[in-house]
């Protein structure tokens, strides 16, 4: 880790302390897979909790007959394409949407006014964070919604 000291820091144990303390908190996760998203990662929970947390909730629990949860979710950990492309069109509303199960009360929104980095960063905060299952691509996201648009 580089670490700058334009202050002229010259306490070296502190600097110790605080990165040994970053490594444990990473410790859910395998250091290889932390180190890869963590930015990917903290951008999607950020997305996620202004675009989805409303319905599917924090923990992805969802709400009974209003929401599914998210969590071992079929659709969330299967196909990459298929998720992104419900992510985009939505459910039960007005077309791009995909029709609705009929099993909740609530209508999804689509989500098309987000980026392709936006998609692919929450994407893969949602399937890390609770279905365990692999990363999104921005360029996954794009080849989507060209075939929609
Ligand atoms: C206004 C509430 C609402 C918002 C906001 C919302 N959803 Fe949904 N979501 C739903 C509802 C309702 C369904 C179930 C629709 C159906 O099957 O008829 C659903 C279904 C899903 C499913 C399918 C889950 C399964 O296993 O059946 C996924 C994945 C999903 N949403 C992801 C997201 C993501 C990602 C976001 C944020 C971009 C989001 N949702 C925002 C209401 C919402």
């Amino acid at each position: 880790m580089l670490v700058l000291c334009a202050c002229g820091c010259d306490d070296s144990d502190a600097t110790t302390t605080s990165s040994a303390q970053t490594g444990t908190t990473a410790q859910t996760h395998t250091q290889a897979q932390a180190e890869a998203s963590s930015a990917s990662y903290a951008n999607g929970q950020a997305v996620y909790v202004q675009s989805c947390l409303l319905c599917h909730q924090h923990d992805g629990g969802g709400v009974p007959n209003m929401q599914p949860p998210l969590v071992g979710s079929e659709i969330v950990a299967g196909d990459a394409e298929a998720l992104i492309e419900l992510t985009l069109r939505g459910i039960g509303g007005t077309p791009p949407s995909l029709p609705a199960s009929g099993e909740y009360a609530m209508v999804m929104p689509g989500a098309m006014h987000l980026t392709d980095q936006q998609i692919a960063d929450l994407l893969t905060y949602i399937r890390q964070e609770y279905d365990n299952a692999g990363p999104i691509l921005p360029e996954e996201v794009a080849a989507v919604r060209a075939g929609l648009e």
